[in-house]
């Protein structure tokens, strides 16, 4: 299920807000649409941001009449910079903005900028569908006939253009004819898991049962989960994962029980140069927790605290598993190896 249609001249999307219930599509003209859209998740998932983004930014560029060239660009270049602040935590937001940034530094008409900007977007959205794909072929291989895995959040084709990241591997293998189930949480506040992990597994007919956020240790506990699998929003150089709040608590208890626990992501989810205390943890309204669905559940006035991700330490994953590779600890090296190779984009086609 793509969330994501681009005809080379219109972008729609599916407001995921309204899932499962309803599919809606909402039309992206511009920067304003594309900032509206991922600050208030009717596009989610940080793939999926990134592509949203880029093509905002660069579907703006039609607007832009700057008195010169460098006018034009530092026009783009300011309103970049306020996109990119949409939402803080996924470092894919910042990364596709930047390569639209970058690619149309060379250009020097406004036309030049404009078409320039939307093949950059072009690319981005082609790149995270090519690396999707590929995480399922190299991710697929961790999945044995009979597990069940655990995912939480949503890592899904909604989170991306196609496929999914930690979803992708478990497609793959029950493609491949791998008797597999997935155990989805729920995951509170936004209830991704619930809405759209259970909505997009089932449409694909595979075996998934939904729990609630609270019944990880004990499914745990009772020998029912096989490996854990799930996405990530920023993967920094030392191997920490930064994903939807909830990650690190599975990450403790698949420690105490001895169960594998892989992050999977594409390259654009990496950051080697940001350190961990000074990566922005989102905190959103307090309506998400006091609220389910529009309906109060807790009292008025209540203190919220809600922190959208947080922070898994490297020590608590097994490996991260990359377009470029599965990276097995020590992280930083195997990082830094895989740094060096070439975007998954390389070969295909646009
Ligand atoms: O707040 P969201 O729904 O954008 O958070 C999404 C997640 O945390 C996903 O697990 C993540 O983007 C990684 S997989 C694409």
């Amino acid at each position: 299920m793509r969330p994501i249609s681009w005809d080379g001249a219109t972008l729609n999307v599916i407001d995921q807000r309204m899932l499962p219930a309803k599919v809606t599509w909402i039309p992206i003209s511009g920067w304003k649409d594309a900032f509206s859209a991922i600050r208030e998740m009717k596009v989610r998932g940080a793939p999926l941001i990134g592509v949203v983004a880029a093509f905002g930014l660069a579907l703006e560029t039609k607007r832009i009449k700057g008195s010169s060239i460098n006018a034009t660009k530092e026009e783009v270049r300011k309103i970049a910079s306020i996109l990119e602040t949409a939402r803080p935590t996924a470092v894919n937001l910042k990364w596709a903005v930047d390569r639209v940034m970058q690619a149309i530094q060379s250009e020097d008409s406004a036309d030049g900028v404009r078409n320039r900007a939307i093949k950059e977007a072009e690319w981005i959205m082609q790149y995270e569908e090519n690396t999707a794909k590929r995480l399922g072929e190299i991710g697929e291989k961790l999945i044995h006939d009979g597990d069940v895995v655990l995912t939480h959040c949503n890592a899904g084709s909604l989170a991306t253009v196609e496929y999914g990241t930690a979803l992708s591997p478990i497609r793959l293998a029950v493609k491949k004819g791998k008797q597999v189930r997935v155990i989805a949480t729920e995951t509170r506040p936004a209830l991704q898991g619930a809405r759209l992990t259970a909505f997009e597994l089932m449409k694909d007919g595979i075996d998934t049962t939904l729990i609630s956020d609270t019944m990880v240790g004990y499914v745990m506990s009772k020998g029912m989960v096989d490996l854990v699998m799930l996405g990530a929003d920023r993967v920094l150089r030392q191997g920490y994962v930064i994903n939807k709040i909830g990650t690190y608590q599975i990450a403790v208890l698949a420690k105490r029980h001895l169960i594998p626990f892989y992050a999977v992501f594409p390259w654009s989810s990496v950051d080697m140069l940001t350190e961990v205390g000074d990566v922005v943890i989102e905190q959103r309204s307090p309506r998400e927790v006091e609220m389910i669905r529009g309906r109060r559940i807790a009292p008025k006035g209540i203190k919220i605290f809600n922190p959208a991700f947080d922070v898994t330490e490297p020590e608590l994953v097994t490996a991260l598993v990359t377009d470029r590779g599965i990276v097995y600890p020590p992280f930083e090296k195997g990082l830094e190896e895989a740094d060096k190779k070439q975007y998954v984009s390389a070969d295909m086609h646009i």
